[in-house]
């Protein structure tokens, strides 16, 4: 079956707005959306295979494992809905024994993504694939999608990657509770997550040997450099990462190594020495915790499966 491609809603803040506000802010920060472009999407695929970075390799020997267990308990859906698809590569190891009529990923890039359906579509053709551009990480940002899916049958919501970690404690219940409108009432949701840990563990995680993930870190400054005409000097920004035991999430951070001016977009911005920006937060949670979340979204827990060591879990909510 060939795949449509639905564009919706296109992202409602730029780049130029987001950067501006987050820098001017104590302490200055940038949204973590803004790391995948075409190279940091390759940095980022690149720190999976990171022998340190145990969380993608985890989480999918788990679905491997217990696909046929995943499908048992979701059981038939008329869609699946998959936010932040990219190359569909997740996907694939539920497709085969999910009994699911139409799939829908939806990513911001419209071009990865229509190439990854397609294709997904040749290996499955009797699925029904709709490839949907859509930025959902904005307010509403699923309530364009809505009336375009089946209006009869059930349909999951498919969150694997542990994304929903770079959510801050205020827009995960959010998102969540987009998840559960997305869903429908008898609709569920199938979601990865990193768990709470030794924090020497996790800290190689975000700090392998290679240095791949420092770089990721600082190729955000180089996308800036060219998409808001930026001058920052990225090998003048030390890439900081470490585990807040208090808050339970990894902290990415860009430290200036010295006092300096940057212009970006036009407007002067000034680093002290020392001085952060900060990048990423990437949430670990215990099961539980993660079951209170989803139940202030209106999901309680169906099943769930963790991995031998405990360190990542796939949580099913109805
Ligand atoms: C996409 N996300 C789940 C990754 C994480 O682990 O939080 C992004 C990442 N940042 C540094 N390494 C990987």
């Amino acid at each position: 079956m060939p795949v449509r491609l639905l564009t919706l809603g296109l992202p409602a803040d730029t780049l130029k707005e987001a950067v501006l506000t987050g820098l001017s802010g104590r302490p200055k920060r940038i949204p973590p959306k803004y790391f995948y472009d075409g190279e940091g999407s390759r940095l980022f695929e690149a720190i999976c295979a990171q022998p340190e970075y145990y969380l993608t390799r985890v989480e999918t020997a788990l679905l491997q494992a217990e696909t046929q267990n995943i499908a048992r308990r979701i059981g038939p859906v008329a869609c699946m809905v998959e936010p932040g698809a990219g190359c569909c590569a997740k996907a694939q190891l539920l497709l085969g024994r999910l009994e699911v009529a139409s799939y829908w990923p939806v990513d911001i890039s419209g071009d990865a993504l229509a190439e990854a359906a397609s294709r997904l579509a040749s290996e499955y053709p009797a699925l029904d694939v709709t490839a949907v551009q859509l930025d959902f990480t904005v307010a509403d940002g699923f309530a364009s999608l809505l009336p375009h899916l089946p209006a009869s049958g059930r349909r999951l919501v498919y969150y694997p990657g542990s994304s929903i970690g770079n959510a801050g404690p205020a827009e995960v219940v959010e998102l969540l509770k987009a998840f559960r409108i997305l869903a429908g009432k008898d609709g569920g949701l199938l979601i990865g997550f990193d768990l709470k840990k030794d924090a020497a563990r996790l800290h190689a995680a975000y700090n392998d040997a290679a240095g791949v993930t420092a770089a990721f870190n600082r190729n955000l400054l180089v996308r800036l450099n060219r998409e808001l005409g930026a001058d920052f000097r990225p090998e003048k920004f030390a890439h900081h990462a470490f585990y807040n035991a208090e808050a339970g999430r990894i902290e990415m951070h860009l430290l200036s190594m010295e006092r300096q001016r940057v212009t970006v977009a036009g407007v002067p911005v000034m680093f002290e020495a020392g001085e952060s920006l900060h990048t990423e937060n990437s949430y670990k949670y215990l099961p539980v915790e993660f079951d209170a979340l989803a139940a202030q979204a209106g999901f309680s827990r169906e099943a769930g499966w963790q991995d031998g060591e405990g360190l990542f879990a796939v949580h099913y909510y109805a």
